[in-house]
Protein backbone atom coordinates (compact mmCIF):
# COMPACT_ATOMS: atom_id res chain seq x y z
CA UNK A 1 0.00 0.00 0.00
CA UNK A 2 1.63 3.39 -0.87
CA UNK A 3 2.36 5.75 2.26
CA UNK A 4 -0.35 8.08 2.42
CA UNK A 5 1.43 10.23 5.10
CA UNK A 6 4.43 11.87 2.73
CA UNK A 7 5.29 15.35 3.54
CA UNK A 8 7.15 15.90 -0.12
CA UNK A 9 7.81 19.56 -0.69
CA UNK A 10 7.29 20.88 3.04
CA UNK A 11 9.63 22.64 5.43
CA UNK A 12 10.23 21.00 9.09
CA UNK A 13 11.49 23.11 11.88
CA UNK A 14 12.28 20.75 14.66
CA UNK A 15 13.90 21.61 18.14
CA UNK A 16 15.68 19.61 20.49
CA UNK A 17 16.35 17.67 16.91
CA UNK A 18 20.05 16.15 18.80
CA UNK A 19 17.98 14.43 22.07
CA UNK A 20 16.64 10.96 21.31
CA UNK A 21 12.93 12.30 20.00
CA UNK A 22 14.01 15.20 18.47
CA UNK A 23 16.62 12.90 16.23
CA UNK A 24 14.39 10.21 15.50
CA UNK A 25 11.63 12.36 14.66
CA UNK A 26 13.81 14.25 12.38
CA UNK A 27 14.95 11.51 10.38
CA UNK A 28 11.15 9.64 9.43
CA UNK A 29 10.04 13.60 8.06
CA UNK A 30 13.26 13.47 5.84
CA UNK A 31 12.52 10.10 5.14
CA UNK A 32 8.50 11.37 4.19
CA UNK A 33 10.07 14.02 2.14
CA UNK A 34 9.86 17.06 4.57
CA UNK A 35 13.61 19.51 4.06
CA UNK A 36 14.72 20.07 7.62
CA UNK A 37 15.90 22.80 10.04
CA UNK A 38 17.08 21.09 12.80
CA UNK A 39 17.59 23.29 16.16
CA UNK A 40 19.43 21.99 19.35
CA UNK A 41 21.48 24.41 21.66
CA UNK A 42 24.29 21.07 21.53
CA UNK A 43 26.31 22.09 18.39
CA UNK A 44 28.37 18.58 18.50
CA UNK A 45 25.24 16.61 18.64
CA UNK A 46 22.92 18.05 16.09
CA UNK A 47 25.36 18.02 13.65
CA UNK A 48 25.87 14.31 14.23
CA UNK A 49 22.01 13.99 13.32
CA UNK A 50 21.78 15.60 10.60
CA UNK A 51 24.88 13.87 9.62
CA UNK A 52 22.62 11.24 9.44
CA UNK A 53 20.00 12.87 6.49
CA UNK A 54 18.90 11.87 3.23
CA UNK A 55 20.91 14.75 0.93
CA UNK A 56 17.08 15.53 -0.11
CA UNK A 57 16.26 16.78 3.22
CA UNK A 58 18.43 19.57 2.14
CA UNK A 59 19.15 19.88 6.35
CA UNK A 60 20.08 23.18 8.32
CA UNK A 61 21.41 23.20 11.35
CA UNK A 62 21.02 25.68 13.90
CA UNK A 63 22.72 26.04 17.17
CA UNK A 64 19.98 28.04 19.73
CA UNK A 65 18.65 28.08 22.91
CA UNK A 66 14.55 27.81 23.12
CA UNK A 67 14.70 29.96 26.00
CA UNK A 68 16.37 33.43 24.20
CA UNK A 69 13.90 35.35 22.25
CA UNK A 70 16.55 36.54 19.71
CA UNK A 71 17.63 33.16 19.25
CA UNK A 72 14.49 32.08 18.38
CA UNK A 73 13.45 34.41 16.15
CA UNK A 74 16.55 33.77 14.42
CA UNK A 75 16.03 30.10 14.15
CA UNK A 76 12.78 31.15 12.42
CA UNK A 77 14.07 33.85 10.19
CA UNK A 78 17.07 31.55 9.16
CA UNK A 79 14.14 28.68 8.03
CA UNK A 80 12.38 31.61 6.16
CA UNK A 81 15.14 32.49 4.60
CA UNK A 82 16.63 29.57 3.32
CA UNK A 83 13.37 27.50 2.26
CA UNK A 84 10.75 30.63 2.07
CA UNK A 85 8.27 29.08 4.44
CA UNK A 86 7.60 26.91 7.30
CA UNK A 87 5.05 24.27 6.97
CA UNK A 88 5.70 22.09 10.01
CA UNK A 89 6.90 22.86 13.70
CA UNK A 90 7.72 20.29 16.06
CA UNK A 91 8.63 22.30 18.82
CA UNK A 92 10.03 19.43 21.16
CA UNK A 93 12.81 20.39 23.20
CA UNK A 94 12.45 19.74 26.98
CA UNK A 95 14.10 18.96 29.77
CA UNK A 96 13.68 16.86 32.87
CA UNK A 97 15.07 18.70 35.72
CA UNK A 98 16.14 17.40 39.09
CA UNK A 99 13.83 14.35 40.12
CA UNK A 100 13.63 15.28 43.61
CA UNK A 101 10.31 15.35 46.24
CA UNK A 102 9.07 19.17 46.23
CA UNK A 103 10.73 20.18 49.35
CA UNK A 104 13.99 19.06 47.81
CA UNK A 105 13.30 20.82 44.73
CA UNK A 106 15.61 23.61 44.37
CA UNK A 107 14.22 26.81 43.12
CA UNK A 108 16.67 27.39 40.89
CA UNK A 109 16.12 24.30 38.72
CA UNK A 110 12.51 24.80 39.06
CA UNK A 111 12.45 27.97 36.94
CA UNK A 112 15.04 26.44 34.09
CA UNK A 113 12.52 23.51 33.81
CA UNK A 114 9.65 26.25 33.40
CA UNK A 115 11.88 28.16 31.16
CA UNK A 116 13.33 25.56 28.24
CA UNK A 117 9.44 23.26 28.68
CA UNK A 118 7.12 26.27 28.84
CA UNK A 119 8.74 29.24 27.52
CA UNK A 120 10.84 27.92 25.21
CA UNK A 121 7.55 26.40 23.24
CA UNK A 122 5.68 29.85 23.87
CA UNK A 123 8.28 31.57 22.18
CA UNK A 124 7.99 28.74 18.96
CA UNK A 125 4.73 29.49 18.91
CA UNK A 126 5.38 33.27 19.41
CA UNK A 127 7.84 33.35 16.79
CA UNK A 128 6.15 30.54 14.49
CA UNK A 129 2.90 31.59 14.31
CA UNK A 130 2.78 34.42 12.39
CA UNK A 131 4.50 32.82 9.71
CA UNK A 132 2.22 29.96 9.06
CA UNK A 133 -0.72 32.95 9.71
CA UNK A 134 0.77 34.39 6.89
CA UNK A 135 1.04 31.33 4.94
CA UNK A 136 -2.29 30.43 5.99
CA UNK A 137 -1.47 26.55 6.51
CA UNK A 138 0.87 24.62 8.93
CA UNK A 139 1.15 22.03 11.66
CA UNK A 140 2.44 22.86 15.02
CA UNK A 141 2.50 19.65 17.02
CA UNK A 142 4.34 20.73 20.75
CA UNK A 143 5.98 17.63 22.95
CA UNK A 144 4.03 17.27 25.83
CA UNK A 145 4.42 14.08 27.82
CA UNK A 146 1.64 11.63 29.91
CA UNK A 147 3.10 13.60 33.22
CA UNK A 148 0.95 16.41 31.68
CA UNK A 149 -1.85 14.32 32.23
CA UNK A 150 -1.11 12.81 35.20
CA UNK A 151 0.47 14.06 38.48
CA UNK A 152 4.23 12.34 38.48
CA UNK A 153 6.30 12.13 42.01
CA UNK A 154 9.68 13.54 41.96
CA UNK A 155 9.38 15.19 38.84
CA UNK A 156 6.58 17.35 40.01
CA UNK A 157 8.24 20.41 38.23
CA UNK A 158 8.40 18.39 34.82
CA UNK A 159 4.97 17.03 35.36
CA UNK A 160 3.52 20.94 35.94
CA UNK A 161 5.41 22.42 32.86
CA UNK A 162 3.65 19.57 30.55
CA UNK A 163 0.58 20.42 31.42
CA UNK A 164 1.04 23.88 30.33
CA UNK A 165 2.40 22.52 27.60
CA UNK A 166 -1.20 21.37 26.87
CA UNK A 167 -2.71 24.16 27.88
CA UNK A 168 -0.74 26.38 24.85
CA UNK A 169 -1.62 23.67 23.18
CA UNK A 170 -5.43 23.86 23.20
CA UNK A 171 -4.99 27.66 23.62
CA UNK A 172 -3.03 28.16 20.52
CA UNK A 173 -5.10 25.86 18.37
CA UNK A 174 -8.37 27.97 19.57
CA UNK A 175 -6.46 31.94 18.25
CA UNK A 176 -5.85 29.49 14.67
CA UNK A 177 -9.53 27.79 14.54
CA UNK A 178 -10.85 29.47 10.91
CA UNK A 179 -7.11 29.37 9.72
CA UNK A 180 -5.50 26.82 7.71
CA UNK A 181 -3.02 26.64 10.73
CA UNK A 182 -3.40 23.40 13.11
CA UNK A 183 -1.67 23.15 16.67
CA UNK A 184 -1.46 19.61 18.45
CA UNK A 185 0.66 17.59 20.88
CA UNK A 186 1.83 14.49 21.87
CA UNK A 187 2.24 12.80 25.06
CA UNK A 188 4.74 10.46 25.08
CA UNK A 189 4.64 7.85 28.09
CA UNK A 190 7.90 5.81 28.82
CA UNK A 191 10.25 5.94 25.69
CA UNK A 192 13.18 4.26 25.67
CA UNK A 193 15.67 7.09 26.36
CA UNK A 194 18.36 9.34 27.97
CA UNK A 195 15.72 11.40 29.94
CA UNK A 196 13.67 8.47 31.37
CA UNK A 197 16.49 6.62 32.48
CA UNK A 198 17.81 9.22 34.36
CA UNK A 199 14.32 9.74 36.10
CA UNK A 200 14.55 5.97 36.88
CA UNK A 201 17.93 6.51 38.07
CA UNK A 202 17.30 9.73 39.87
CA UNK A 203 14.18 8.15 41.67
CA UNK A 204 16.46 5.32 43.31
CA UNK A 205 19.73 6.62 43.56
CA UNK A 206 22.79 4.92 44.47
CA UNK A 207 20.62 1.64 44.42
CA UNK A 208 20.77 -1.57 42.16
CA UNK A 209 19.32 -0.87 37.99
CA UNK A 210 15.79 -1.38 38.63
CA UNK A 211 14.60 -4.74 37.18
CA UNK A 212 12.83 -4.15 33.64
CA UNK A 213 10.05 -5.86 34.70
CA UNK A 214 9.19 -3.28 37.47
CA UNK A 215 9.60 -0.50 34.91
CA UNK A 216 7.29 -2.24 32.44
CA UNK A 217 4.78 -3.79 34.84
CA UNK A 218 2.24 -0.36 34.85
CA UNK A 219 2.74 0.34 31.21
CA UNK A 220 -0.53 -2.30 29.42
CA UNK A 221 1.74 -2.90 26.86
CA UNK A 222 4.43 -4.61 28.65
CA UNK A 223 7.19 -2.68 27.33
CA UNK A 224 8.72 0.72 27.03
CA UNK A 225 7.63 3.05 24.07
CA UNK A 226 10.23 3.59 21.24
CA UNK A 227 11.06 7.20 19.98
CA UNK A 228 9.98 5.96 16.64
CA UNK A 229 7.29 5.24 17.67
CA UNK A 230 5.81 8.98 18.78
CA UNK A 231 7.83 10.29 15.47
CA UNK A 232 5.19 8.15 13.85
CA UNK A 233 2.30 10.07 15.07
CA UNK A 234 4.60 13.44 15.05
CA UNK A 235 4.52 12.44 11.22
CA UNK A 236 0.36 11.92 11.14
CA UNK A 237 0.25 15.09 13.02
CA UNK A 238 2.86 17.08 10.71
CA UNK A 239 0.38 15.71 7.64
CA UNK A 240 -2.69 16.66 5.34
CA UNK A 241 -3.87 13.40 6.82
CA UNK A 242 -4.47 14.94 9.96
CA UNK A 243 -6.46 18.14 8.29
CA UNK A 244 -9.19 18.21 10.92
CA UNK A 245 -7.05 17.73 13.86
CA UNK A 246 -6.42 20.13 16.08
CA UNK A 247 -6.34 21.00 19.88
CA UNK A 248 -5.69 17.25 21.11
CA UNK A 249 -2.88 16.06 22.97
CA UNK A 250 -2.32 12.16 21.36
CA UNK A 251 -0.91 9.62 24.00
CA UNK A 252 1.79 7.21 22.45
CA UNK A 253 1.84 5.55 25.71
CA UNK A 254 1.45 1.88 25.13
CA UNK A 255 -2.35 2.52 27.38
CA UNK A 256 -0.42 3.57 30.34
CA UNK A 257 -3.12 6.26 30.92
CA UNK A 258 -6.19 4.68 29.71
CA UNK A 259 -7.26 2.67 32.90
N1 LIG B 1 12.05 10.33 26.84
C1 LIG B 1 10.82 10.19 27.32
O1 LIG B 1 10.47 9.13 27.86
C2 LIG B 1 9.84 11.32 27.18
C3 LIG B 1 8.52 11.11 27.60
C4 LIG B 1 7.60 12.14 27.48
C5 LIG B 1 7.98 13.35 26.95
N2 LIG B 1 9.28 13.55 26.56
C6 LIG B 1 9.61 14.86 26.02
O2 LIG B 1 10.12 14.67 24.71
C7 LIG B 1 11.01 15.74 24.39
C8 LIG B 1 12.31 15.15 23.88
O3 LIG B 1 12.85 14.35 24.92
P1 LIG B 1 14.04 13.31 24.69
O4 LIG B 1 13.70 12.07 25.39
O5 LIG B 1 14.40 13.26 23.25
O6 LIG B 1 15.18 14.04 25.54
P2 LIG B 1 16.70 14.38 25.15
O7 LIG B 1 17.31 14.93 26.38
O8 LIG B 1 17.31 13.22 24.48
O9 LIG B 1 16.51 15.52 24.05
C9 LIG B 1 16.16 16.85 24.38
C10 LIG B 1 16.94 17.76 23.46
O10 LIG B 1 16.53 19.11 23.74
C11 LIG B 1 17.69 19.91 23.73
N3 LIG B 1 17.49 21.08 24.57
C12 LIG B 1 17.32 21.11 25.91
N4 LIG B 1 17.23 22.38 26.34
C13 LIG B 1 17.35 23.16 25.24
C14 LIG B 1 17.34 24.56 25.03
N5 LIG B 1 17.22 25.42 26.06
N6 LIG B 1 17.48 25.04 23.77
C15 LIG B 1 17.63 24.19 22.73
N7 LIG B 1 17.66 22.84 22.87
C16 LIG B 1 17.51 22.34 24.11
C17 LIG B 1 18.79 19.03 24.31
O11 LIG B 1 20.09 19.52 23.94
C18 LIG B 1 18.46 17.69 23.70
O12 LIG B 1 19.13 17.47 22.49
C19 LIG B 1 11.15 16.58 25.65
O13 LIG B 1 10.27 17.69 25.57
C20 LIG B 1 10.70 15.63 26.73
O14 LIG B 1 10.22 16.31 27.86
C21 LIG B 1 10.21 12.56 26.67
Amino acid sequence: MPDRIRLDGKVAVVTGAAGVIGAATTRLLAERGARIVAVDRKAQELQAAIKELPASAQALGLTADVTDEDEVAGYVRAAVDKFGAIDVFYNNAGIEGDIAPIPKYSLATFRRVLDVNVVGVFLGLKHVLPVMLKQNKGSIINTASIAGLIGSPDIAVYSASKHAVIGLTKSAALECSTTGVRVNCVCPGMIDSRMLSAIIEGRNPGNAPVPSERIVERIPARRLGLAAEVASVVAFLASDEASYVSGSAYTVDGGRTAG
